[in-house]
């Protein structure tokens, strides 16, 4: 036996290390701000002001996720000849429009309101049409999102003069550099599919009655 072994070790020093790096799980707390309920911060816009905006804002953040999860959906599911250019496009789109969520929920926060986040509150608050969960052709799958960028548009610019006009630029600025511009891009560049144009022979019938 070693002098070592000798000596008592020091159990009390190593127990009480491993308790203070335990992580304490399953902690429960009350909510520290209900839904519904403002938390002004100090950024010179009147409490009302900041209420109506984030109302607004989290109607338009449950359609900006259902859009966003449209795009993902019409990703996975499309097929046919343009499947490629599609598939990349309605990613990219997806991308942006999750770009754009997150920038609507953090001025929401910023209001001193509270952005929703979940799919069953999205699911209740969102104005766009439910889907099927099958598969659709791409002309429908394009239409399908063209009629949901129309109803994000009609109420971003709705919300955005309610912003001009009560003082809310931050949020007026949000709307019409960001969530409408961005939109109205998405709508030409898939729009454009639509165009019923030959992809390969010109159709001379059309060209000759056009002169
Ligand atoms: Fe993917």
């Amino acid at each position: 036996m070693s002098p070592r072994n000798d000596k008592e070790r020091p159990r009390s020093t190593l127990e009480a290390g491993t308790e203070k790096a335990r992580p304490l799980v399953h902690q429960q707390s009350r909510e520290i701000q209900p839904y519904g309920k403002i938390a002004k911060l100090p950024i010179a816009l009147d409490e009302k002001v900041c209420a109506a905006s984030a109302d607004n804002l989290n109607q338009l953040l449950a359609d900006t996720m259902t859009l966003r999860d449209l795009y993902k959906k019409h990703h996975w599911q499309v097929a046919g000849p343009t499947f490629y250019q599609l598939h990349l496009l309605f990613d990219k789109h997806y991308e942006e429009q999750s770009e754009l969520v997150d920038a609507i929920a953090e001025r929401i926060q910023l209001l001193g309101a509270i952005s929703i986040a979940m799919a069953p509150d999205v699911a209740e608050t969102t104005m766009i049409s439910r889907p099927p969960r099958g598969r659709e052709e791409a002309p429908q799958q394009i239409s399908r999102l063209l009629e949901a960028h129309e109803i994000l548009l009609q109420e971003a610019r709705t919300m955005a003069r309610q912003a001009a006009e009560q003082g809310d630029d931050g949020t007026n600025d949000l709307l019409v550099s960001e969530v409408i511009r961005r939109n109205e891009l998405q709508v030409w560049f898939i729009a454009e599919h639509l165009v019923d144009v030959p992809v390969v022979r010109a159709d001379r019938a059309a060209s000759a009655g056009s002169r």
